[in-house]
């Protein structure tokens, strides 16, 4: 029996509710299967610890992450008693910069049983690969100055390496995909980062001439996720970018409460993490009625990460049998609770 060490990292908000359900789908694919089943070790890190102790993670919290196989971590932020950025860079970029997940993989394609808000989806399938540990996430930077005076600066930083990795990783996903990559820029505006990219872009190509390559300036690209989303297989996009764009993606499909992600470590150096692209959801936080979708899909995406493909596949059936059966949470036009969708994707494993 193969038995998988998970790091649990509830958060905050709806993160609590909807791990413990992810939770109960993992669990029960696993025994269903019977030859794999996952050791869950929760941590009970974020705002509340950092209201208690001041800090969102013990200090050796990294190195107590490093002893586990994964993390399935739910979202962080109570913007109404921590400042975003405290709480942010506390835990979640923290975890991702320094266990090197510097992809983060997030899909966007329309479920069966799910309608979308755009009037004429087609059927779209895309990928977006996300730098996920550097570009306009940077601690450099400063103010200066008081007053009418004041400056903020903040420091964008592409390394060459980053930017590559990134770009590589979006090409060898194409290869097993429908064969096109897709950089998302915006060269015309910034005159450092993007024209970097634009030119690393340009070279890693090369290596892939059977990958049909396209690139659009972020803004426009924007534009077509709601227009033709169906033209799109992988996306590449810098760490800002692809997070707005992940957003958008999850909206087309029908809710952000359903997108799921995946940030990963690929060297296998140390463990990756599985959070969906939501957030803690403060409005609708504690009243059992947030989609617990993102985060089972995320699940998925777990399994298939770790070899257990035939299991994910499972999860995702059964996520859209719920949904073609009318059992829906609220912010996908239904009136179904948390623990009802739960339930309908239990029965249908
Ligand atoms: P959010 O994703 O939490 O919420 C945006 C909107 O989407 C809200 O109206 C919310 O109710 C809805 N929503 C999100 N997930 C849902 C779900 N599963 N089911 C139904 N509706 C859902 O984004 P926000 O409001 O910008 O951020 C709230 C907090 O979460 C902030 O502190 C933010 O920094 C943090 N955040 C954390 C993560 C993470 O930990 N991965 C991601 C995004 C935002
Ligand atoms: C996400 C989130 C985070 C990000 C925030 C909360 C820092 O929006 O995972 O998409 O921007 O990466
Ligand atoms: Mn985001």
């Amino acid at each position: 029996m193969k038995v998988y060490k998970i790091a649990v990292i509830p958060g905050d908000g709806i993160g609590k509710e909807v791990v413990p359900a992810a939770i109960e789908v993992l669990d029960r694919v696993a025994e269903l299967d019977g030859n794999f089943q996952f050791e869950w070790t929760y941590f009970p890190w974020g705002c509340d610890y950092y209201l208690e102790h001041g800090e969102m993670m013990p200090i050796d919290g990294i190195e107590t992450l490093k002893q586990y196989d994964q993390i399935f971590l739910g979202a962080v932020g109570m913007p109404e008693l921590v400042p975003d950025h405290i709480s942010l860079w506390g835990l979640l970029i923290k975890i991702r910069r320094e266990m090197k997940q510097s992809i983060n993989v997030r899909p966007a394609k329309l479920l069966a049983g799910l309608e979308s808000p755009l009037k004429n989806p087609r059927n779209f399938d895309i990928t977006v690969v996300r730098e996920n540990s550097e570009g306009e996430y940077s601690d450099s930077g400063g103010r200066i100055h008081q007053g009418a005076d004041e400056i903020a600066i903040q420091n964008a930083i592409f390394t060459r390496k980053g930017t590559e990795r990134a770009m590589r990783y979006a090409f060898e996903l194409a290869k097993n995909s429908r064969g096109s990559v897709t950089s998302a820029t915006k060269s015309n505006g910034l005159t450092y980062s993007m024209p970097f990219w634009d030119e690393i872009f340009e070279e890693v190509r090369k290596d892939y001439p059977e990958i049909t390559t396209s690139v659009n300036h972020i803004d426009a690209l924007a534009a077509f996720f709601v227009m033709k989303p169906h033209e799109f297989d992988v996306i590449v996009a810098s760490n800002l970018f692809g997070d707005i764009l992940t957003d958008l993606g999850g909206a087309i499909m029908g809710s952000i409460g359903i997108a799921p992600a995946a940030n990963l470590n690929i060297e296998g150096e140390y463990p990756s993490m599985f959070e969906p692209v939501h957030g803690s959801a403060p409005d609708i936080a504690g009243k059992g009625i947030a989609n617990p979708i993102g985060q089972i899909w995320t699940g998925k995406m777990m399994l298939d990460f770790i070899g257990q493909q035939k299991a994910g596949t499972q999860v995702l059936t059964a996520i859209e049998k719920t949904l073609a059966s009318g059992i829906k949470t609220g912010d996908i036009g239904g009136t179904s609770t948390l623990g009802e969708v739960k339930e309908s994707i239990l029965s249908y494993l």
